[in-house]
């Protein structure tokens, strides 16, 4: 009877569970009704009176480390962890998904010229000559119609190398008054660099209706510079060129960086260029068969990618289209 318990006792102290299966084992062998203990104990009766003492307390000595060994068993780590080695046990953390950057700020946009009025509208990615270019006033030999500016699938068509395509396309099916944004992704044959990438994402503004004036335009896009750069921010229009605008401009916004005191990202000018913009050019309303003698208009066209990179202080474009988790986890929202 004593090498009985001694065996088993030897076995009890070479016992590992590695996993919570083991220390179930461990308790139908050794301590359950029927286990190897138990078995010991049902013995014990004969046991003869002179060594019932003696074995008595070794009996329950046995028992009792048994016990606590099962004891630690439960509580240790070790046997909470799952054939793959993963603790099955960690609570599942709430795993929030965020919200690609570029989106959040799209939306951002949609939602500030909404308040305005402003519906939104969608194109195709893929477009012909004419809504990209023809409508839009481009003279045959403008650059952009150039096959190293334009990725070209046929000879007439294209990836839209902006979304003013959009503009056409609604005006040709819709009599004014025309308020909407056309966000989409459009393509451009560039190197990839921080700066610059062959795809990118703008949304469109255009207004249309009797007596709509740059001033207008100006009001429209001071309220969206404040509301999305905050209420201090300024705004300065500058002449440019355009070839469906006219007059045309270029829209600075005051450095959100430096707030005009002069960073790299302003070129210490204490400016940064947002958008372009402009009277809609009254050729082009003409090519959509809308009176410009009754109507008039602005359009604006905006880089999302620009706007968002100032907005959160984002200083490569590239990040926008890695995947990077590491990146994109660090834009969590409620919108
Ligand atoms: N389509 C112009 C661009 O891609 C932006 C623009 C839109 C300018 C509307 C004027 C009016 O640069």
């Amino acid at each position: 009877m004593k090498e009985r318990i001694e065996k088993i006792r030897h076995e009890v102290e070479e016992f590992t569970a590695k996993s919570k299966e083991h220390a179930e084992e461990f308790r139908l062998k050794y301590l359950s009704r029927k286990g190897k203990i138990s078995e010991l104990f049902d013995d014990f009766k004969n046991v003869s009176p002179e060594l019932k003492k003696e074995v008595g307390q070794l009996l329950n000595k046995l028992k009792v480390s048994a016990q606590e060994k099962l004891d630690r068993f439960k509580e240790s780590d070790e046997v909470n962890v799952g054939e793959s080695g993963a603790d099955l046990t960690v609570p599942v953390p709430e795993w929030k998904g965020s919200r690609h950057p570029l989106n959040l700020v799209r939306r951002q946009i949609l939602e500030i010229f909404g308040r305005l009025g402003f519906t939104v509208e969608e194109g195709p990615e893929i477009e012909d000559d004419w809504h990209n270019f023809s409508a839009l006033n481009f003279p045959e030999d403008h650059p952009a119609r150039d096959m190293q500016d334009t990725f070209f699938i046929g000879k007439e068509v294209a990836l839209r190398t902006h979304t003013s395509s959009v503009q056409v396309r609604i005006l040709e099916k819709t009599q004014p008054p025309v308020r909407i944004m056309m966000p989409g992704r459009v393509y451009r044959n560039e190197a990839i660099s921080a700066r610059a990438h062959c795809f990118f994402h703008q949304v469109e503004g255009l207004y249309v209706d009797k007596n709509v004036s740059f001033a207008d335009l100006k009001q429209t896009l001071l309220y969206f510079a404040q509301e999305m750069f905050g209420e201090e921010t300024k705004i300065r229009l500058r002449p440019s060129y355009f070839p469906f605008t006219e007059p045309s401009a270029e829209m600075d916004i005051s450095c959100t960086i430096c707030h005009g005191k002069g960073c790299n990202v302003c070129k210490y000018s204490g400016w940064v260029e947002i958008l372009g913009c402009g009277m809609v050019d009254p050729a082009v309303l003409q090519n959509c068969k809308i009176d410009p003698e009754v109507y008039s208009g602005f359009a604006f066209g905006m880089g999302i990618e620009r706007i968002t990179m100032l907005k959160y202080g984002v200083n490569d474009l590239r990040l926008f289209s890695e995947n990077d988790a590491r990146f994109l986890a660090q834009f969590e929202s409620e919108m």
